[in-house]
C-alpha cells in the first residue's frame, strides 16, 4: 500500500505540475517502501538525495512562473519551499552521519508536507497560473 495516492483532490489541473507532484509521491512512497522493507543506509540515502534534488527542480520550476507571471503571493510560497529544503537537507545531513534512523516520523513528515502544501499554497497559484496561460 503506498503512503501517499494521487488523486483528484491533489491536482492543480496543469499538466506539467500534476506530473512533478505525482513524480514527488512516488518517490516518498520509494522511501517508504524501502524502510519497511528494511534496506541499507545506502539505498534510502540515494532515495533521499534524490527527492532532495528532485523537490528543487520542481520548486524552481513553480518560482519560474511567479517571477514570470508576477505571483502576487509568491514571497510567502517561496519561503514555505525554503522551509521545506532547510528540513530535507537536515534530516539528510543527520541520517548521512548515521545521527539519525530513517523513521516514519521523518517520512511522515515529508509526505505531510507535500500533501497540505499541494493542497494549499500550490491550489492557491493554479486559477492564476491557467488565467496567464499555463495548461
Ligand atoms: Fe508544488
Ligand atoms: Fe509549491
Amino acid at each position: 500500500m503506498p503512503l501517499i495516492q494521487w488523486s483528484n483532490k491533489l491536482s492543480v489541473n496543469i499538466e506539467a505540475i500534476d506530473k512533478q507532484h505525482q513524480r514527488l509521491i512516488d518517490m516518498i512512497n520509494e522511501l517508504n517502501d524501502a524502510m519497511r522493507q528494511g534496506k541499507g543506509r545506502e539505498v534510502a540515502g540515494k532515495i533521499i538525495d534524490g527527492l532532495v534534488s528532485y523537490t528543487r527542480t520542481h520548486f524552481t520550476f513553480e518560482e519560474k512562473y511567479f517571477a514570470q507571471y508576477v505571483y502576487p503571493e509568491s514571497e510567502a510560497h517561496i519561503n514555505e519551499h525554503k522551509h521545506f529544503e532547510r528540513k530535507a537537507a537536515e534530516f539528510r545531513r543527520d541520517f548521512g552521519k548515521g545521527k539519525l534512523t530513517l523513521s516514519m516520523q521523518i517520512i511522515n513528515f515529508l509526505s505531510d508536507w507535500l500533501r497540505t502544501h499541494i493542497q494549499g499554497s500550490d491550489q492557491k497559484y493554479a486559477p492564476f497560473f491557467r488565467q496567464n496561460g499555463l495548461k
